[in-house]
C-alpha cells in the first residue's frame, strides 16, 4: 500500500443534478456549511454576489447575470474529501453540464418535492444512465405543500426508469411538516424550523416503537398515517441493495428542507456511507485504479478567456490515479510531450488557489496554452495510455452562421474552429454541397450569444446567426456499412457531416427520427457519440 491510498480513499466526487430552482445551490450552501467551508450559508454561493465572483469571467456572464460555466467546490466533512462539481443552474445550461458528470464518480440529484422530474433533471439523469454512476435522491421543499410521497417515488421510477428505496420518509408537508422516519433506526427525527443559514439545532429523536411517545410529540393522526405508510413501504418497497446504487439501478431517496437546514445533514451522512471512493476507469490499456497507478487525469472541460488580459485558457482535469505534486513532469498523451502543468489551481468558490498537491478524484484547474482538447489524458511520464473519449452530446438548437465580412474569412475560420475545439459549440457542414457554409449546434441557446459574444471581442469577426428549425441530432453508429446518400428519411431531415466527415443527421422532431429508422432498416442511430474518429 502506498502512502497516498488513505487519502484517495478519502476523497468523495460528486456532481449535482436539478431542474433550476429546485434547490441545488441552497443545497450546496448548506454542505459547505456543516464541512465548515463558510460561517454562514449564502456567504459563499448567494446568488446575487459570490455565484458572479466565481464565473464572471466573461462579460456575457455579467450582462446576463447567469453562470455559463460550472465550477468545483472541495471541503472537509466527518474526515472525508468532498469535492463538489455544480453544474450551471440556469435553462440555457452547455455542454459542460453535460461534461462534469464525466468528472463525477456520483450525483445527487435534487427534487422539488412540489413538481417531481423536471425537463433538466431528466436530460442528466440520462448522462448519469450512460455512464452508471449512483445516483441519490433529495426531495426538497418539504417545508411547502408537496405531492404525495408515493406519487413522488412514482414519478421518479416511471419518468427515469431508476427504481427508488427511501432511506427515511416525511412526516407530512408544508405547514404540517413535522420531520422524516428514519427506516434503519427506526426512530423518527422531528422538525424544528430554524433559522435560515443556521445549522439544524439538536433534533429530537423518538423510536417509531414508542407509540404512545410517537403519537403525543406528531399528534394521533400523523402517528397513525405514518405507522400505516412504514408498513407498506416495508412491504412493498424495493429492498435496499448497495450494490444496485453502485450500478446506477436504485437510488436512495431522502426527503427534507435544504432552506430551512431540516434533512440536509442527515443526507449528508447517509450519502457519504453509501457513495463511492474514486472510481477505477477505464483506458486503452485496461481499467485504470486510483490506488494502485501512478498519476493520471483527463481533461473534461476547457475555458477560454477566464482573464482577459492574458486570454488565457483553463483546462479542467479530473485526476483519475495517484497524487499530483505542482513539480513534477506528466506526459501529454495526445500532444506526445513531457511537459510540467503550469500554475496549478483549485477553484473554489470565490477563489482560485495555487495547489501544490492533489489526489485521484480531485479536479484541478492548469493554464493550457491552446494544447489541450476535451477527453485528453495526461500521466507520469513513464506510462502512455488514453482514457476513454468523452462523448460529444447531442446539441439541441441549429443555427446556420453567416460571416458579414467576406474578406476575414481565414479569422473566422480559425475563431469557430478553436471555439469547436473547447467544445464550446459543434460545427457542422452541409453533407452533398461543397458548400462552404458553417452550421453550429449547441446544447443550450445562450452559446450563440457566447459564439458572437467571442467572435466579435476576441476575433474581430462579425456574424449573423440564422436558426434552423432542427431540434434532434443522430450519429450514424454504423456509417461504414450505410451509403448515407442513399438514406431515404422524412422531408424534413437533414444530412450533415461534421469536420471530421462524419455524417450525421438533423430531426425537426422525434417522429421523424422513428420515421427514418423505419424506412433503412438496419441503420443504427445514436443519441452520444464516443471518439468517432
Ligand atoms: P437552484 O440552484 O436549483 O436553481 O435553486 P436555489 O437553491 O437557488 O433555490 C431556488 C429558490 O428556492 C430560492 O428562492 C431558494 O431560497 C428556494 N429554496 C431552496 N430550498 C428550499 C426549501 O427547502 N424550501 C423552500 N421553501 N424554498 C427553498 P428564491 O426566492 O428564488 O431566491 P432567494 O431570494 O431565496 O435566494
Amino acid at each position: 500500500m502506498n502512502n497516498y491510498t488513505e487519502e484517495i480513499n478519502r476523497r468523495r466526487t460528486f456532481a449535482i443534478i436539478s431542474h433550476p430552482d429546485a434547490g441545488k445551490t441552497t443545497l450546496t450552501e448548506k454542505f459547505l456549511l456543516y464541512g465548515g467551508a463558510i460561517n454562514l450559508a449564502g456567504s459563499v454561493k448567494g446568488k446575487a454576489t459570490a455565484r458572479h465572483a466565481v464565473s464572471d469571467w466573461m462579460g456575457i456572464e455579467k450582462e446576463r447575470g447567469i453562470s455559463v460555466t460550472s465550477s468545483v467546490l472541495q471541503f472537509e466533512y466527518g474526515g472525508y474529501c468532498i469535492n463538489i462539481l455544480d453544474t450551471p443552474g440556469h435553462q440555457d445550461f452547455s455542454e459542460d453540464t453535460y461534461r462534469t458528470l464525466m468528472a463525477a464518480d456520483s450525483a445527487v440529484m435534487v427534487i422539488d418535492a412540489s413538481k417531481g422530474v423536471e425537463a433538466q433533471t431528466r436530460k442528466l439523469f440520462k448522462v448519469c444512465v450512460m455512464r452508471r454512476i449512483p445516483i441519490f435522491t433529495f426531495i426538497n421543499k418539504m417545508d411547502r405543500d408537496a405531492r404525495d410521497t408515493f406519487e413522488l417515488l412514482d414519478d421518479i421510477e416511471n419518468e427515469l426508469g431508476i427504481a427508488t428505496c427511501p432511506v427515511n420518509w416525511p412526516i407530512g408537508s408544508g405547514k404540517g411538516f413535522q420531520g422524516v422516519y428514519d427506516r434503519e433506526t427506526k426512530c423518527v427525527i422531528c422538525y424544528s424550523d430554524t433559522e435560515k443559514g443556521t445549522k439544524e439545532g439538536v433534533a429530537t429523536q423518538i423510536p417509531a416503537a414508542d407509540e404512545e411517545k410517537l403519537r403525543e410529540t406528531i399528534g394521533p393522526a400523523a402517528a397513525d398515517k405514518l405507522l400505516e405508510e412504514v408498513e407498506l413501504l416495508d412491504g412493498a418497497g424495493a429492498e435496499f441493495d448497495l450494490e444496485l446504487v453502485h450500478r446506477g439501478e436504485l437510488t436512495p431517496v431522502c426527503f427534507g428542507s435544504a432552506l430551512t437546514n431540516f434533512g440536509v445533514e442527515i443526507f449528508l451522512q447517509h450519502f457519504l456511507r453509501m457513495t463511492t471512493v474514486p472510481l477505477p476507469r477505464k483506458a486503452d490499456i485496461g481499467l485504470i485504479d486510483p490506488v494502485e497507478n501512478r498519476f493520471s487525469a483527463f481533461v473534461f472541460k476547457i475555458q477560454a478567456n477566464m482573464n482577459k488580459a492574458h486570454r488565457d485558457r483553463v483546462a479542467f482535469l479530473r485526476i483519475c490515479s495517484g497524487r499530483f505534486d505542482a513539480q513534477m513532469e506528466v506526459r501529454h498523451v495526445q500532444g506526445g510531450k513531457i511537459m510540467r502543468l503550469s500554475q496549478p489551481q483549485q477553484i473554489l468558490a470565490d477563489e482560485r488557489k495555487i495547489l501544490t498537491e492533489a489526489y485521484a478524484g480531485d479536479i484541478i484547474g492548469v493554464f493550457d496554452p491552446g494544447i489541450f482538447s476535451i477527453g485528453d489524458t495526461v500521466c507520469t511520464p513513464g506510462e502512455n495510455f488514453r482514457y476513454e473519449g468523452i462523448p460529444t452530446f447531442a446539441p439541441e438548437h441549429f443555427a446556420r452562421v453567416r460571416q458579414m465580412d467576406t474578406m476575414k474569412r481565414k479569422q473566422f475560420v480559425k475563431g469557430i474552429q478553436q471555439i469547436a475545439q473547447e467544445g464550446a459549440i459543434q460545427i457542422f457542414q452541409e453533407f452533398n454541397t461543397g458548400l462552404e457554409e458553417i452550421i453550429v449546434g449547441v446544447v443550450g441557446v445562450l452559446q450563440f450569444d457566447v459564439l458572437k459574444y467571442r467572435l466579435e471581442n476576441e476575433y474581430n469577426v462579425e456574424i449573423k446567426l440564422e436558426t434552423l428549425p432542427y431540434e434532434h441530432i443522430r450519429w450514424i453508429a454504423n456509417k461504414d456499412q450505410v451509403d448515407v446518400s442513399r438514406l431515404s428519411g422524412t422531408s424534413d431531415m437533414k444530412k450533415v457531416k461534421d469536420m471530421k466527415g462524419n455524417p450525421l443527421l438533423l430531426f425537426v422532431n422525434p417522429w421523424s427520427i422513428g420515421m427514418t429508422a423505419e424506412r433503412n432498416p438496419g441503420l443504427v442511430l445514436t443519441e452520444f457519440c464516443v471518439n468517432q474518429e
